[in-house]
């Protein structure tokens, strides 16, 4: 079965609303794909103002987080409900930064994992190892730790429609991609961990993104690795260089 191929945006804390709509008009005509599948994923305050700016593009909105509550006293959180009605498609769910500094645990981010498809979210579930983890020799057993955990309870048919991000925290925002064969080593790790929790098909429909540095010049030679299905890009991904990823063929 093809993959489609999936390029998601993290705008991580920039952009307020008013730029925001100003970088979604700019980019509107460099993200233009049939073949790509191309979601930004937007500050919480940014997410109306992007839906209606995307409107009429091929372009579809994810958030940056969720809570796993339905709704109530949590203050400063936001339900997965309010996202599906504001128009969000996807979730990003355990980016390295939320687990780092903001101490969310993977029994935490099961129930967000859960949650999202419940209320009928896709989650772009994240991964990935530390350099002193890398360096030790343990990068693929924690990915399958992280993996096995946060899904954990999810059903194959839910796994099969769903993003996994493999990003090695040493590669985000650093300037410092993995090399290709550690970008699909992990990768393919990551859907043998899937086929073996689930089943074949289960693995061979999943798509997995490769993210941390990625950039206009990397991104056609990680994507046409026959395990990375995009990638989840930070920086370039505020910048027309996101048309150049999108378009990396
Ligand atoms: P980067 O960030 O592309 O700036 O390295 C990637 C991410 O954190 O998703």
């Amino acid at each position: 079965m093809a993959r489609k191929k999936i390029v998601a945006g993290n705008w991580k804390m920039n952009m307020t609303p008013s730029q925001a709509v100003e970088l979604v008009n700019t980019l509107k005509p460099l993200v233009a794909s049939d073949e790509v599948e191309v979601v930004y994923c937007v500050p919480a305050v940014d997410i109306v103002p992007v839906v209606e700016a995307v409107k009429g593009s091929n372009v579809v909105v994810g958030a940056e987080n969720m809570y796993f509550e339905e709704k109530g006293a949590y203050t400063g959180e936001i339900s997965a409900a309010m996202l599906v009605d504001a128009g969000v498609k996807y979730v990003i769910i355990g980016h390295s930064e939320r687990r780092d500094y903001f101490k969310e645990d993977d029994v935490l981010l099961n129930k967000k994992v859960k949650k999202a498809f419940e209320a009928g979210l896709v989650p772009i579930l994240c991964c990935g190892e530390s350099l002193e983890q890398r360096e030790t020799g343990v990068t693929l057993d924690w990915i399958r730790l992280q993996i096995k955990s946060d899904l954990q309870g999810v059903s194959a048919a839910q796994v099969a429609s769903m993003v996994i991000a493999y990003e090695p925290i040493w590669a985000i925002g650093t300037g410092k991609t993995a090399t290709t064969e550690q970008a699909q080593e992990v990768c393919k790790a990551i859907r043998e961990t899937i086929a073996e929790i689930y089943d074949e098909a289960t693995a061979d429909a999943v798509r997995i993104q490769y993210g941390g540095s990625v950039n206009a010049e990397n991104a056609a030679e990680l994507f046409a690795q026959p395990d990375i299905d995009g990638g989840l890009v930070g920086g370039a991904s505020l910048k027309a260089d996101f048309g150049k990823i999108v378009n990396y063929k």
